[in-house]
């Protein structure tokens, strides 16, 4: 009934949440809910919190949005005891905190469905659930495909999520990050082992054979030291040179924000989807709140 980690899933609910999509996009299912949802965010957050808020309101229900800075955890009131009793205001809870864990946390307390909307540097199965939307209605298909990762592979929470949801569809993933910025190694074993992952990990920046490029930004907020932060900042930036051998048909994304990671030059080619990926937010986010408060009326 929660939505926590990528892991939830089996992939045949993916891809059923994935055609969920496809007709909440078409504008197909007129599913009405005289059901409220409540966003609880405790990082800041554009897409992720106004994308649900968008996508209850064209399912036809209404939104709470939580403000931590403005409520009783001011005066002390614990984050258990906040959820407990905004879950006997809402039907479906979503939401982001800096902490790893928090949104399981608060899914073991309450009954309503609880959605992470991002658990610090851990999970943030929405945004794959977009990602692979997006994948597959830009190329057709998710499987064999040369996918590149690109950026801060320790810290995003969104390549969490996205490397074992790609591994699960058989893409070939490459992964290139600035140094001591690594993907986690346990994640790759799990997925080596899980799904016969085919893995490679390079250091330049050159995406000949790919099909996609993910790219993510350096998360500033989750390093112990602000200096190395800023360091690497200044030198990491995907630019137009990088992209000039590069397939016709290559599909760049990124879950955004992008602060300097991708020149700016580079939205305007038509390899950059990352608005249209934004934009699929609202359906993908729709099919989610439907499946899951779907699966709740049918239990
Ligand atoms: C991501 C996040 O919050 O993890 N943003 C999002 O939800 N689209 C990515 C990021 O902040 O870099």
């Amino acid at each position: 009934m929660n939505l926590i980690s990528i892991r939830d899933l089996d992939k045949k609910e993916i891809e059923k949440i994935l055609d969920l999509s496809e007709e909440m996009a078409a504008g197909k299912i007129k599913r009405k809910y005289d059901k409220i949802l409540a966003t609880l965010f405790f990082e800041p957050s554009t897409r992720t919190r106004l994308s649900f808020q968008a996508a209850a309101l064209r399912l036809g229900m209404s939104y709470l949005d939580f403000s931590p800075e403005t409520s009783s955890l001011k005066k002390g009131e614990t984050f258990t005891d906040t959820i407990k009793v905004i879950s006997g205001y809402a039907d479906v809870l979503v939401i982001r905190h800096p902490k790893e864990g928090t949104a399981r946390l608060a899914g073991d307390a309450i009954e309503k469905p609880v959605i992470n909307g991002g658990d610090g540097g851990n999970q943030h199965p929405t945004q794959t659930l977009i990602d692979l939307f997006t994948i597959r209605k830009t190329k057709g298909k998710i499987s064999n495909l040369n996918v590149s990762l690109l950026g801060d592979l320790k810290h995003a929470r969104t390549m969490q999520s996205l490397v074992y949801a790609l591994a699960m569809f058989g893409a070939k993933i490459t992964l290139i990050s600035p140094k001591g910025l690594e993907l986690d190694p346990t994640l790759i074993k799990e997925v080596e082992e899980k799904f016969d992952a085919k893995i490679k990990t390079k250091s330049e920046l050159s995406f000949n054979d790919a099909d996609v490029l993910y790219v993510c930004r350096i998360q500033e907020e989750r390093f112990a030291d602000p200096y190395e932060a800023k360091r690497i900042k200044e030198q990491f930036m995907l630019k137009s040179e990088h992209l000039k051998n590069t397939k016709k048909d290559l599909v760049i994304l990124s879950p955004l924000p992008k602060i300097n990671e991708i020149s700016h030059e580079i939205d305007a080619n038509n390899k950059a989807k990352y608005f249209e990926q934004a934009h699929y937010g609202v359906p993908v986010r729709m099919a989610i709140i439907d499946y899951l408060l779907g699966r709740q009326t049918r239990n």
